[in-house]
């Protein structure tokens, strides 16, 4: 757009959300700008700011009008450089973080209903204050958004009780990208009328519309909880023992992640200097949690009887029991410090795999092994929620090592390694973060071309002059 025009179109969104919320400062502007792991730069004509519902619809109005392209974006976390702009000037980015209000809470229905904008936290903690429990669980819970969860599909540690986002959404409020607002906030457990677009919202990432609020699934609080860390000969050790937990705790099994030894030693050398609970290192590790509404409920004993159990037979090498919400505390910030100290290990390549859960240790191995063949400098360490089948393969390498100097060029390498031994374990080459700017071409190298057609068919019925979020998933 030419100077004139581009001014004309920021008085009008000036005189929709108040001039202090169309931000065009660079300074102002910069950390909308960068994603979360500082892989992409973009720029924007401005960061618009909206305060409800009907100033998104507005917006997007403006934008379907003069052609302008919209970046969704909420608390900034995604792992996919989903949520940043081109660099080529020429899009908005519309931050929800106003949008912050909890609408409705109804007990007896099970139900929060929310603004998008709404940290994950927070909506924990409303939940919390009413006495129930919304269970979605991720390190980065206190910037991320409700928002951003349902346009990733969000996941995390609790998923192997609760489900992803995609199961704890009843209800959906989106703007659609010729500004008409999608009004399908039913707080309804079953509802067979017609399509569920709903389900075209989750796991959109930006690309259909704009999400500006949901109603979630809330369930009773968690009263009584025992976590503990136990040491593991191997991955395989690490299935045995999830299926040993699965049949003995049934439902109370929250938690149960996995860090491998290599890993877990990046996170040991992280300069916070966390403590080791355990005594010896060991080639893997599993953080197991049950928890019960039952405040009576006597998980203590239940977790021991369980460990010691597996420590009889060998499945588990070694354990600590948290004795105190301090130890627990301790033990799952060693889990939610793994992408710090990959970031401080070297320069890292994350991989989002799930494969069947029986397929888990043929993953790893795999991946080890070809990994350790073709990059003699690299070190693969692995992380995840094996319950899911869900494994984070993340391959560090030094910073001054031939691979870290054509970034690109070694992602893709790396990222074709990992790929093609998810594929041929029937995996899917992303679980939970998503395919963004980084893996689109993975996408199409992954996806049958028919159903890449039916998805860019359903993106053009409902985006048809390509405004939203363009470059993400195609
Ligand atoms: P953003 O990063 O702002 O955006 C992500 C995508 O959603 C973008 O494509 C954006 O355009 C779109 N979007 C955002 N808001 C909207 C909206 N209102 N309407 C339409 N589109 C929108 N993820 C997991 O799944 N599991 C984990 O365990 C996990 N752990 C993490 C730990 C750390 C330390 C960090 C930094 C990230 C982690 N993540 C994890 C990734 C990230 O937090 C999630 O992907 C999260 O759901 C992103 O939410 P966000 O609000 O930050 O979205
Ligand atoms: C995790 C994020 C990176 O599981 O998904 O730590
Ligand atoms: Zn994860």
């Amino acid at each position: 757009m030419d100077p004139q025009p581009v001014n004309d179109f920021l008085r009008r969104l000036e005189s929709t959300v108040g001039a202090a919320n169309v931000l065009t400062d660079d300074g102002d502007l910069a950390p909308y700008l960068v994603d979360a792991r500082r892989r992409y730069k973009g720029s924007a004509l401005c960061v618009v700011r909206p305060a409800s519902t009907q100033e998104v619809s507005r917006i997007l109005a403006l934008c379907h009008e003069a052609g302008v392209a919209v970046v969704p974006q909420g608390g900034n976390t995604g792992m996919c450089g989903g949520a940043t702009p081109h660099a080529d000037h020429t899009s908005i980015v519309l931050a929800l973080g106003r949008m912050n209000r909890v609408r409705e809470i109804d007990p007896l229905n099970g139900t929060i209903s929310v603004d998008a904008g709404c940290t994950l936290a927070a909506v924990r903690a409303a939940a919390a204050a009413a006495g129930q429990l919304f269970p979605m669980s991720l390190g980065s819970e206190g910037s991320c958004q409700i928002g951003g969860n349902i346009a990733t599909n969000a996941g995390g540690t609790a998923v192997l009780r609760y489900g992803p986002m995609r199961d704890l959404v009843l209800g959906i409020e989106a703007v659609m990208p010729d500004g008409r607002i999608v009004n399908a906030m039913k707080a309804l457990r079953k509802d067979n009328t017609g399509y569920a677009l709903k389900h075209l919202f989750i796991g959109s990432e930006g690309t259909l519309g704009v999400i500006t609020g949901a109603v979630l699934k809330l369930f009773a609080s968690t009263a009584a909880d025992a976590v503990a860390l136990v040491g593991l000969g191997d991955i395989d050790a690490a299935l045995s023992l999830l299926h040993h937990m699965q049949a003995r705790a049934g439902g109370r099994l929250t938690n149960f992640e996995v860090i491998s030894g290599g890993e877990y030693e990046l996170v040991m050398k992280l300069p916070k200097g966390l403590h080791d609970p355990l005594t010896a290192r060991h080639p893997w590790v599993a953080i197991v949690e049950l928890t019960d509404s039952d405040p009576e409920a006597a998980l203590d004993d239940e977790l021991a009887t369980i460990v010691h159990e597996a420590m009889e037979n060998g499945t588990v090498q070694d354990a600590v029991l948290a004795n105190s919400k301090a130890q627990a505390e301790l033990i799952w910030a060693i889990r939610h410090s793994v992408t710090e100290a990959n970031i401080n290990a070297g320069l890292s390549f994350s991989h989002d795999t799930s494969v069947p859960v029986s397929q888990v240790p043929a993953f790893v191995r795999d991946v080890e092994r070809r990994i350790t063949e073709r990059f003699p400098a690299a070190l693969p360490v692995f992380v995840g929620h094996v319950g899911d089948g869900n494994i984070h393969a993340v391959v560090v390498v030094p910073r001054d090592s031939a691979e870290a100097q054509d970034v690109e060029a070694t992602a893709a390498a790396i990222n074709a390694v990992v790929d093609e031994v998810a594929i041929s374990l029937g995996g899917s080459i992303s679980a939970e973060h998503g395919i963004g700017r980084s893996n689109r071409a993975r996408l199409r190298a992954y996806l049958d071309p028919a159903d890449l057609a039916l998805m860019r068919d359903i993106k053009g019925l409902f985006d048809p002059k390509g405004l939203m979020n363009p470059g993400v998933l195609f």
